[in-house]
Formats: C-alpha cells, structure tokens, sequence
C-alpha cells in the first residue's frame, strides 16, 4: 500500500503533477491537500479509471490542522509544490518569507503526521527551503537526510533537452543525462557537460556557444516567464521534473537496485560519500549530486564527478557554493530563529 500526499495540489504545478502521480500504477492513494480549490482538483482527477484512490483535503479555516493531518497520516511520499509566486510590489525577501513559513508549517504538520516519508520540495527557493524543512524536521526529533531531497530535476532536463536542441540531426534529448550539480537557482545551477554522455557534443562547440548553452540552462526558467507574458512562472515542465524524481522513489520504494538521481540533498556524513563530498564543496551542508537511491531512502552520494571538472566547470562551481552558502544560511537562520 503506498499512499502519495501533494502539498498545494491545486496550483498550477499542483495540478499536472497530481495528474502524473494518479497515473503511476505502484501507488493506491494519492493526498491531494491545499488550501483552496483542491475538492475540485480532487473530483476531477477522482474520475480517472486508474486503480489508486483519491482524497482531497481543505482546511476549514487557517488555524484548522486536521485537514493537513489527514493528508498526511500513512503517506509514504510527500511532494510540496505549496507557496506564493512573486505579486506586484513583493520584493524577493517578501516571497522568501511567506514561502519559508508555509514551508515551516508543513514541515511541522510531516513531523507530526508521517515523520517517516520521503520529502520532495518543490517550493521556491530550493537553495533555502530545503534547509528549512532540515532544521524544523531536526527540532521536532524526526529528521532523517536521506529521505529529504530538493527537486532540482528541472535543470537537467532543461540541460538534456537544450544541448540536444544544438545537434538535431544525430542526437535526441533522450540520448542524454547531463550531471547537473550545485543548486536551483541561476548561477547556482551547475551543468556538467564536460562529462559523460555529452562530453562528445560538447566539446563541438566553441567557447562562445558553450558560454550560452550554460547560461540557457541556468537561467531556462526565464524563457516560460517571458513566454507566459506575466501569467506566471514553469508549471508543466515543473510538474513532470517532480514527477520524474518521485517515479524514481517509487521504483526504489518497491525494491529497484541501482537508481541513481541528481538531488539537492543534506551533505549529513550519515549518508555514504557526503563527508567526502562536503570536502569538495568548502564544506556546504546542502549541494546537490547524483545520489543511489534504495528502499530507504538516499544510500550513498556520487561525489568522484566533483573531481573530473574541467577548469572551467571548476570556477562555475566556485561561483555557486559562494551564493549557496548565502542560500543555506538564510534558510536555517529562518529555522532556527
Ligand atoms: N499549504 C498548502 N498549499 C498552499 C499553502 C499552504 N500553506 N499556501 C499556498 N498553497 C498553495 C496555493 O493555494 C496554490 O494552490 O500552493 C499552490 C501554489 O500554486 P501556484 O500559486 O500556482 O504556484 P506554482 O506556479 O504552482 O509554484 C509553486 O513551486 O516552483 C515553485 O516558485 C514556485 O514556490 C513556487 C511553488
């Protein structure tokens, strides 16, 4: 019996993602909590004849925690899309603050109802959230890294999608799987495409193409604002990266071997290969690297890329664990205040 709860399922990633998960065979009951819309949300997917059963949950009014427990209790997979995108007048610090505290209450709330599940968190700014979630799991007693993973897969399939766009007549995006490491936001996205299956394609390019593909990558997200022309930010490519990350966990969960994934994880030297790879990163609690994924969650960090950077991949690398530690400070100084 594997239940799969959705924390701001009635948003606009909430929604194609929910819709992903309900279509996934391994689960039997999918949690579908907000704190709007989702009875609807939840009507509407509720009719597809897939076998797992959905519930939606609404609070009944802000201080009503019943509603979040329900979703919760039993659930083995808590994905978090919850927040607020940016408004008109809203500085940065302001969205920081209000996404940092939905993300404190929901932490509390898997704390107290499911302290033994998977977290994914979606909510922005990864690079801060995640800690968040890591300091309120830890005062509540329940917190185990290796079962807290910021999604950062949207980087490398942006990464895969892009640099196969440059060769379309011998590669698809498919052929690839860009290690993409560091963090989830800008100059903090670190694409390794020096290494592995690119490495060929890559080397093709001259200097000023490599510079724009990195930069595309780390800053794909502005093409869907642009795009969407003020009516928001990625949704459905959002949507499917947080998908593609949890069918890996359920994979896992049901027995798969060999599962390897890029995470933004806790660099906890509980988990095999961190402390190594905290050594490589100016000793940053939280970067993200492919991790083998088992039944219990992350079982070991593939640190060995760090050491086969070329030099430039090198100063990207420098640029983004200055503005992590920045990131990772925030959010436990958030925690922790
Ligand atoms: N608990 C649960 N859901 C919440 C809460 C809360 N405390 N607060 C807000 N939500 C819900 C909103 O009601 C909304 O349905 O979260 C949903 C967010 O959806 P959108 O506003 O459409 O935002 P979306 O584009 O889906 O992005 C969500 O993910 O990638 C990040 O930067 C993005 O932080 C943002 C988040």
């Amino acid at each position: 019996m594997v239940k799969v709860a959705v924390l701001g399922a009635a948003g606009g990633i909430g929604q194609p993602l929910s819709l992903l998960v309900k279509l996934n065979a391994k689960v039997d009951e999918l949690a579908l909590f907000d704190v709007v819309n989702v009875p609807g949300v939840g009507a509407d997917l509720g009719h597809i004849n897939s076998d797992s059963k959905t519930q939606s949950y609404l609070p009944s009014s802000k201080e009503d925690k019943t509603a979040l427990a329900a979703a919760l209790k039993g659930s083995d997979i808590v994905i978090i899309p919850a927040g607020v995108p940016r408004k008109p007048g809203m500085t940065r610090d302001d969205l920081f603050n209000i996404n940092a505290s939905i993300c404190q209450g929901l932490a509390e709330g898997i704390a107290e109802n499911s302290p033994k599940a998977f977290v994914l968190v979606i909510s922005n700014p990864v690079n801060s959230t995640v800690p968040i979630f890591a300091e309120t799991l830890k005062k509540k007693g329940v917190y185990d890294p290796s079962r807290l993973f910021g999604v950062t897969t949207l980087d490398i399939v942006r990464a895969n999608t892009f640099i196969s766009q440059l060769f379309p007549q011998d590669t698809k995006p498919s052929d690839f799987n860009v290690r993409v490491v560091g963090g989830h936001s800008g100059e903090t996205i670190v694409p390794l495409y020096s290494l592995g299956s690119t490495k060929k394609y890559y080397g093709e390019l001259n200097e000023e193409q490599k510079k724009a593909l990195i930069h595309r990558v780390q800053f794909g997200g502005d093409e869907v604002v642009q795009a969407k022309n003020g009516a928001g930010s990625a949704t459905l490519s959002m949507a499917y990266a947080g998908y593609r990350l949890a069918e890996q966990i359920l994979k896992a969960v049901s027995g798969e071997t060999g599962i390897v994934e890029c995470t933004y994880l806790n660099l906890d030297s509980k988990i095999k290969g961190a402390a190594e790879a905290k050594t490589l990163v100016n000793g940053l609690d939280f970067f993200s690297l492919p991790v083998v994924l088992g039944k219990d969650g992350i079982e070991e960090v593939k640190y060995d890329i760090l050491n086969e950077v070329n030099d430039d991949e090198k100063k990207l690398l420098q640029v983004a664990i200055d503005q992590l530690s920045k990131n990772i400070e925030k959010g436990v100084a958030f925690a922790t205040k």
